[in-house]
């Protein structure tokens, strides 16, 4: 009941702001022309549902009202706020990116600031509702799930415009996380798709931890997980932008590291010399081996073992039964 007419509102606001965006000359000026000297072109802005939020105190919230929508809805969408007893409108100055379900319904929205503000958060969000329930999705599967299927890999980004990149440049497998680390439902949501999964994050600290924090869960979830990390200061989007899309498919295939190895390699580079450090390092590693589904993949989880204590150098059958006592 409140889902349905959320989903309405959320249609509504899509609409509007699309119109705006490549309608009316203040979306063009500042919406449009910002989008196109990024390089996205009209086709990925359209198939994408994208808009433009007008600069003043109400534009959607008049219309909104006008069409007779429930006000405590519109404020639940998040789309229209109460400031000093006054209904107005959230995002101002933004572009929007809807974000769709599985079914290609508006869900939610995030909007992104055009000009600098150091104030202002670079991108803000629908808040959580009904339809909109962050741990349980991930941006772009409505539009990548046919090619996720057909390349039986699922490649995971950080932000709304990797996806679009990527998906202009013809890599259409593609959905984002936001930049939080994976929850449960997200990696249960990709195996759906397929047990492939690769990880294209920006090559800084904070995308890696986040990524890392996944591994146990994914494992858990029998996912392949792979690791690919774009070279400093870019991300997928200039990435792709600056080298194409045959370059970008052989940089993944050439750096697709194996992202047990990889936490292991973290994991030893930052104990160093400690030996305390080093002692919960197996321990951990061997936390995490222990999640491997043996029912489904036994031989995966041998060859790990064995690969992990050789470059711990400790010995295999000690390893083993220490990963088997994590085992409940
Ligand atoms: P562009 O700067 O437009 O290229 O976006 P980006 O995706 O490269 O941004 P960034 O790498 O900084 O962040 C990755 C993702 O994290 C974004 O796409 C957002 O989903 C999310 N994010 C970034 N900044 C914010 C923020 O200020 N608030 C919130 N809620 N999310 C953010
Ligand atoms: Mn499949
Ligand atoms: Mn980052
Ligand atoms: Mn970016
Ligand atoms: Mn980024």
């Amino acid at each position: 009941q409140t889902a349905d007419s959320l989903f309405i509102i959320n249609a509504f606001a899509q609409k509007f702001y699309a119109q705006k965006l490549l309608e009316t000359e203040e979306g063009q000026t500042n919406g449009l022309s910002y989008l196109k000297e990024r390089g996205f072109n009209k086709d990925i802005i359209q198939k994408f549902g994208l808009g433009y939020a007008p600069d003043g105190r109400d534009a959607l919230t008049k219309e909104a009202i006008a069409a007779q929508y429930n006000s405590e809805l519109l404020q639940k969408t998040g789309l229209v706020v109460e400031r000093n007893g006054q209904l107005q409108d959230n995002y101002r100055d933004r572009i929007i990116f809807p974000i769709h379900n599985n079914s290609g319904k508006v869900i939610g929205f995030g909007a992104r600031l055009i000009k600098k503000n150091d104030k202002a958060p670079k991108y803000i969000n629908t808040p959580e509702n009904e339809l909109y329930v962050k741990s349980k999705l991930l941006y772009g599967t409505y539009f990548a799930r046919q090619a996720i299927d057909k390349a039986d890999e699922c490649f995971l980004v950080e932000g709304y415009t990797d996806v679009l990149s990527l998906h202009q440049a013809g890599i259409e497998n593609v959905v984002a996380s936001g930049g939080t680390s994976l929850t449960q439902d997200q990696l249960r949501l990709i195996k759906k798709y397929t047990s492939n999964l690769t990880i294209i994050y920006d090559g800084d600290a904070a995308g890696v931890k986040a990524a890392l924090r996944g591994l146990d869960m994914a494992l858990e979830e029998s996912l392949n997980v792979k690791l690919v990390l774009i070279p400093d200061g870019e991300d997928p989007d200039s990435y792709v932008r600056k080298v194409g899309e045959k370059r970008f498919r052989e940089f993944v295939q050439e750096n697709k590291k194996d992202f047990i190895l990889f936490q292991l390699d973290v994991l030893l580079k930052d104990a160093g010399n400690d030996g305390a450090k080093k002692a919960d390092v197996v321990n951990q590693v061997a936390e995490t081996l222990s999640k491997i589904d043996k029912t489904e993949d036994f031989t995966k989880q041998q060859d790990y073992i064995r690969q992990c204590a050789d470059t711990l150098k400790i010995d295999e059958a000690g390893f083993t039964a220490l990963v088997n006592k994590f085992i409940r």
